[in-house]
């Protein structure tokens, strides 16, 4: 595995080809760092679950560079879907559809359904775009992280989570540090209404506002009918235990916003100065807790209908259950 610090236009040309040659590439996105392979290659799709050590039944979202290219994938697009792709894409949005015949079963988990994006990072753009250019149509996507595991934010999480797995020819994009930092929001197209099954920083108030309706977060119905991976009950989690409640005891890792101070002897990991600052420290306070090998680290969840929503549904997923 190599990490391509030095995106010119000539890197990003091969690591398109490489995706095409079969590869695995991990790349930066505005959400978190997403492990690509092409979407049309059997086997370096199942690359992809080997490397991560995930279960073959979770679906993939599959990235494309412009709504121009979702006809190809996707099928009986309602009208509100289109709204929301004009108006999110590109951005830290997934829409599940109707799939067409060009998406496989190995993408989907054998669901006649498909989860599309278009990222909005710079690179993630160039990559997609070279990857098209050169006959490619999708890029399979999923965090880049071990299953179960955090997501990463950095080029450097992604070696530290993935090296061991990843093989020779496989590259890492270094991108910076994402600016989102939490998934993208999914939103289930295919009922005459949307849901949303995953929160992030589309907000349920902003596909409100846009589409005049009313949804809400994940109905109990949806997480039955709908494999969503971010659904299991445990996810997102470091080694740590992470709590919502209580005190930290001296030598307990401490996670909140600036304005509340650390307990006594807590070792603060993250002290975001807004909201949107948090969602885009959370996972590396969480890694930087295992980093310090800390058995417990307490956070104080932040409250509002926004990106605080994707930030309280991430952590009560990481969260011990007593
Ligand atoms: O922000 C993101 O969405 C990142 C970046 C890399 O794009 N990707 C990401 O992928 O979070 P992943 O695989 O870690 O999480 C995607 C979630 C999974 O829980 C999966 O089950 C769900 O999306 N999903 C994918 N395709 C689906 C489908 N056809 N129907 C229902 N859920 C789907
Ligand atoms: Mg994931």
């Amino acid at each position: 595995m190599s990490i391509i610090s030095n995106n010119t236009a000539s890197a990003i040309k091969d690591a398109a080809t490489s995706l095409l040659k079969g590869n695995l590439v991990a790349f930066p996105t505005e959400t978190v760092y997403g492990l690509g392979a092409d979407a049309q290659n059997k086997n370096a799709v199942a690359r992809i679950y080997q490397v991560k050590g995930r279960p073959v039944f979770h679906p993939l979202i599959v990235h494309i560079s412009s709504i121009q290219h979702l006809d190809k994938l996707a099928k009986d697009i309602p009208d509100y879907a289109i709204a929301l792709a004009r108006a999110f894409w590109p951005g830290p949005m997934t829409l599940i559809l109707p799939r067409t015949l060009i998406v496989k079963d190995f993408i989907t988990g054998s669901q006649n359904n498909v989860g599309i994006r278009v990222p909005s990072n710079t690179f993630a753009i160039a990559l997609l775009k070279e990857f098209e250019l050169q006959g490619g149509l999708g890029v399979a996507a999923p965090s880049a992280n071990r299953f179960g595991k955090v997501s990463p934010t950095t080029a450097n999480d992604v070696k530290i989570e993935l090296s061991e797995y990843l093989g020779e020819e496989d590259l890492v994009l270094d991108g910076g540090p994402s600016i989102v930092g939490v998934e993208s929001t999914i939103v289930n197209c295919t009922l005459s209404v949307p849901t949303i099954l995953r929160p992030g920083a589309i907000t349920a108030s902003m596909i409100n506002k846009l589409l005049d309706s009313s949804i809400e977060v994940n109905s109990q119905n949806v997480k039955n009918s709908i494999k969503v991976s971010g659904l299991l009950e445990s996810h997102y989690a470091p080694s740590a235990k992470v709590y919502l409640f209580g005190t930290p005891k001296p030598g307990d890792g401490f996670i909140a916003l600036d304005t509340i101070t650390t307990p006594m002897g807590a070792i603060r990991l993250a002290n975001p100065a807004s909201n949107e600052e948090y969602a885009r420290v959370l996972y590396q306070a969480l890694r930087l807790a295992d980093a310090k090998n800390l058995d417990r680290v307490f956070v104080v969840p932040p409250t509002g209908d926004n990106i605080e929503v994707a930030i309280r549904d991430r952590l009560e997923k990481c969260a011990t259950k007593s």
